[in-house]
C-alpha cells in the first residue's frame, strides 16, 4: 500500500514521531520538502546523530521499500548498478549449441537480455513496486571513490542508467533519495546542487530526553534525565570524539541493565566504553572529571525537576 506523502512540516514531523524519530522543525523541513519536491536529500553530521535512521523511518512510515547502497572504497559499478549474470548467460549458449542451429546475432540478442541482468541498489531503486517507488538510501557517500561520485552524479539528474547492451533504464517513478556523509571528505559542489543539504547536529537536552523515553522506556526518569545533562556535559569538553545519540542510547540500556536509577561515580567509570570509544577520551574523563561532572548535574537536574 502507498502512502501519502506528508502535506505540510507539522504533518511530516508526526509522521517521524509515529516512527519513533523524534526531528527538530529544521530536519521535519527539509524533509517536507525533499519529498514534495522530489529532490534528493543530503545528510551530514558526526557519527551517531540519526542520519541513516531518517531513511529507514522513511521507508517505514511511508511504507516504501528500502534500497541501500553501502559505500565503500572501490564501490563500482558491477557492486552498484548492475552486473551481467555470466554463469546463466554460458548456460544459455550451451543449451543454444546443444540444441543446434544456434544463430549467433540471435544468440548475442537473447544472452543480454534484462532476464539475465543482475540488479544491484541503484537499478533496484529505479524500479517501482506494488508500494511505490523504493526510498534509496546512498550510506555514507564519503567512502567511495570519485569516479563513483560522478557516475551517481548522472544517475540522481535523470533517474536513468545505460546498459550498453540494452540501452537506457528510466525510472517511471523517481526513487526517494536519501544520501549520507560523515565528512571525512568533501562530496563535489556539483551532487550538493542536485539535493537539498541539511547538517544534523547533536539534540538539545530537551530532544535527547524524548528520544530515551522513546528508545529506552524502561529507564527510570531521573536516572535518564541525569544521562542526557552527562552527555551534554561531555558534549562541552575537548575529545576526541563526542557521544552520539547512539551511545547515550546504548549507556543508557547498559546502565538500566545494571539497575542503575541514578547515575554514580563508580557506575559510571566502569561503563565509560559505551558511550566514549577512544581510551584517551576514556582515561580523561575517568576519575575525578566524572565526579566533577555528575555533582554539576546533579545540582542542575534537582533543579530542573
Ligand atoms: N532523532 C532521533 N529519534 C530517535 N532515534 C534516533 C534519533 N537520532 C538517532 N537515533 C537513534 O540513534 C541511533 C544511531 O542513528 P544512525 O545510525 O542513524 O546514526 P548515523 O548518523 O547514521 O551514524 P553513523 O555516521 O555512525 O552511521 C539509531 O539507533 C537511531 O535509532
Ligand atoms: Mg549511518
Amino acid at each position: 500500500m502507498t502512502l501519502d506523502l506528508p502535506r505540510s512540516i507539522d504533518d511530516t514531523q508526526a509522521l517521524l514521531d509515529q516512527a519513533d524519530y523524534i526531528a527538530d522543525r529544521a530536519v521535519a523541513t527539509v524533509i517536507y520538502l525533499a519529498l514534495g519536491m522530489g529532490r534528493p536529500l543530503f545528510l551530514e553530521g558526526e557519527a551517531g546523530v540519526g542520519k541513516t535512521e531518517i531513511a529507514k523511518v522513511l521507508s517505514a512510515a511511508l511504507g516504501r521499500p528500502l534500497v541501500r547502497l553501502q559505500c565503500y572504497e572501490g564501490l563500482d559499478v558491477a557492486s552498484a548498478v548492475y552486473e551481467w549474470n555470466y554463469a546463466r548467460q554460458m548456460i544459455e549458449i550451451r543449451l543454444a549449441e546443444a540444441t543446434g542451429g544456434a544463430d549467433r546475432d540471435r544468440l548475442a540478442e537473447d544472452v543480454f537480455n534484462e532476464k539475465f541482468l543482475i540488479r544491484r541498489p541503484l537499478l533496484q531503486a529505479l524500479q517501482a513496486g506494488p508500494a511505490g517507488a523504493p526510498v534509496l538510501l546512498i550510506d555514507e557517500l564519503d567512502r567511495a571513490d570519485e569516479p563513483f561520485e560522478a557516475y551517481l552524479l548522472e544517475v540522481l539528474s535523470d533517474f536513468q542508467v545505460t546498459i550498453p547492451e540494452i540501452g537506457a533504464i528510466a525510472a517511471a517513478e523517481p526513487p526517494i533519495v536519501v544520501i549520507t556523509s560523515n565528512r571525512t571528505r568533501e562530496i563535489h559542489d556539483a551532487l550538493k546542487r542536485r539535493c537539498l543539504y541539511h547538517w544534523i547536529d547533536y539534540p538539545d537536552a530537551e530532544r535527547e530526553l524524548a528520544i530515551l523515553k522513546r528508545k529506552a522506556p524502561e529507564a527510570a526518569e531521573r536516572l535518564s534525565r541525569e544521562i542526557v545533562a552527562f552527555v551534554q556535559t561531555l558534549r562541552q569538553t575537548d575529545l576526541f570524539k563526542l557521544p552520539g545519540i547512539a551511545e547515550t542510547i546504548d549507556w543508557t540500556k547498559a546502565l538500566t541493565q545494571l539497575d542503575a536509577i541514578a547515575l554514580d561515580p563508580e557506575t559510571v567509570n566502569n561503563t565509560l566504553g559505551v558511550l566514549l570509544k577512544y581510551q584517551d577520551d576514556i582515561a580523561q574523563v575517568q576519575g575525578s572529571e566524572a565526579s566533577r561532572i555528575i555533582d554539576q548535574i546533579r545540582t542542575e537536574v534537582a533543579a530542573a525537576g
